[in-house]
């Protein structure tokens, strides 16, 4: 796969840095993050996971698949990179869910926090809904400034280099790969 994945990339104009992790390494964590997340809502009732598309899908299957709880899944779209490498600032909420969130407890479920502003985008508009709990739960987190929305759960503390695959795109390429890795500038 990595060889078909460096074709790929140099196809885009792009070129491959490093694997930063591989698909055994994601399993492996995304196993454990489900399995403390199931300890965590065990006795809390309904429970409503609500990926951040597009990002997140590919995280949200595996992950929803380590949670042996009861739950319901939805999605909210939002975008603020458009083709660039940097984010523009700007978040477009694309599409609102349209589950009740009153009452329920709401994980958001990101494939990575970078510069925070799509999460201090949402979180307010979800809080707004009245949810019993809302917590976040990301993949990948850089970490590059304090948040007012900090994540329960992170997988990995990522590296600042721009990241591709397992959901992760670059000018919405490269989504599908099965690892994480990072670009050269
Ligand atoms: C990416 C990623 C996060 C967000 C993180 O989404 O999926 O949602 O950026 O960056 P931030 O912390 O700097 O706001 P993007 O806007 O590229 O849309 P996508 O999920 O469709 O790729």
């Amino acid at each position: 796969m990595l060889e078909t994945a460096e074709k790929m990339i140099e196809a885009a104009g792009q070129r491959l840095e490093r694997v930063v992790y591989t698909e055994g390494e994601i399993r492996a964590r995304v196993g454990a993050m489900g399995e403390q997340i199931a300890r965590h809502y065990e006795d809390a009732g309904d429970l409503l996971v609500l990926g951040l598309l597009k990002g997140s899908f590919v995280f949200l299957a595996d992950l929803v698949r380590e949670i042996p709880l009861p739950l319901h899944v939805d999605f909210l779209v939002a975008s603020s990179y458009g083709s660039e490498k940097v984010s523009s600032g700007d978040v477009q909420l694309l599409y609102q869910s349209a589950s009740t969130l009153k009452g329920r407890n709401v994980l958001v479920v990101e494939d990575i926090i970078d510069s925070g502003t799509t999460v201090a985008r949402l979180m307010p508009l979800l809080r707004e809904r009245e949810p019993k709990s809302l917590e976040i739960c990301a993949l990948l987190h850089k970490r590059i400034v304090p948040l007012e929305w900090e994540p329960r759960w992170v997988g990995f503390d990522a590296p600042r280099d721009f990241l591709i695959g397992y959901g992760l795109d670059y000018s919405e390429h490269f989504r599908h790969l099965p690892f994480i890795a990072s670009l050269r500038d």
